[in-house]
């Protein structure tokens, strides 16, 4: 495991999966029943853009660098950007929350969190970045044994963020075996696959997964800001989003094109469609 996300934290594919996440719990915490947030790859829960790791790629200043400095952000953005913002009280950029601290702040009393992080040095500051909110979970096990072994979830809703390095070149199906196990436990989650856009016949196999996944309704959200023909780079990253809260797709819409303004680098894009459109 060489993977270590304190030197991405930040990054343009950080901003897309991070904001998307806060308006999806935004979206589900429109109605007052519980909800069960699941991270089955999880990282330390909190960033210091200004410590040896980030510092070393700088790759935050293109990503929540450029929000941070946005005159006019879409509203949209104000619960993600409030969270950097109470992180950063003095107004200068320094903290960046991961996705289990960005949904540590913005669940509720009655909702639950279970994070999972296997790296072990990765596991240890999760857990101690954690340890003061009694309804956070921390297990230090398999990431891809998560669905299994967390749902079906008490609560009847659930979201669950599948985020792995892809280091491996089997982390695509590994996503979609996830997807189908989690859907097999709990037809009605959302669940959140993050993945890179880089080598495009990889991806292509992908989509026809996904496409053929046990999701019920599947959408999917691209964020690029370099060419997507470029293959020697990361030139973007995707969401794919099963069973997305109403609203979402509208706001993503709004949204997608702004950052595709604001985060590009040397060509930016976006895309927004539905790999499985209601069954
Ligand atoms: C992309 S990072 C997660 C970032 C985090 N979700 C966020 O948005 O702040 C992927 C994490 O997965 C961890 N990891 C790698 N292989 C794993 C596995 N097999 N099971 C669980 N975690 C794993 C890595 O240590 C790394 O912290």
């Amino acid at each position: 495991m060489n993977y270590r996300h304190a030197f991405h934290a930040g990054n343009h594919a950080d901003v897309l999966k991070h904001l998307t996440l806060a308006r999806l719990i935004a979206l589900i915490a429109r109605k007052e029943t519980p909800f069960a947030y699941l991270d089955s790859h999880a990282g330390v829960g909190l960033y210091d853009l200004r410590g040896d790791q980030a510092s070393r790629t700088g790759e935050w200043l293109d990503g929540i660098g450029r929000l941070w400095q946005a005159e006019q952000p879409p509203a949209a953005l104000g619960d993600y950007l409030g969270v950097v913002r109470a992180l950063n009280p003095d107004g200068e950029l320094r903290h960046y929350p991961g996705s289990p601290e960005l949904a540590r702040r913005l669940s509720r009393e009655q909702d639950r969190l279970q994070l999972n992080e296997k790296h072990p040095e990765d596991g240890e500051l999760l857990k101690d970045n954690m340890r003061r909110d009694r309804r956070v979970a921390v297990h230090r096990g398999e990431g891809w044994h998560v669905p299994r072994a967390l749902l079906p979830t008490r609560e009847k809703r659930v979201l669950l963020l599948i985020d792995p390095p892809f280091e491996q070149p089997d982390d695509f199906e590994r996503c979609v075996q996830a997807l189908d196990e989690a859907h097999g436990r709990m037809r009605q989650a959302i669940v959140m696959i993050w993945y890179p856009i880089k080598d495009r016949r990889q991806l292509k196999r992908f989509y026809q997964r996904l496409e053929a996944s046990a999701a019920p309704k599947l959408l999917r959200a691209e964020l690029y800001v370099h060419s997507p023909d470029d293959a020697e780079r990361l030139t973007g990253s995707g969401l794919a989003i099963s069973n997305p809260p109403w609203g979402l797709e509208d706001e993503l819409r709004e949204l997608l094109p702004w950052l595709a303004e604001t985060l590009t680098q040397s060509e930016g894009g976006w895309t927004l469609d539905w790999l499985i459109a209601e069954r």
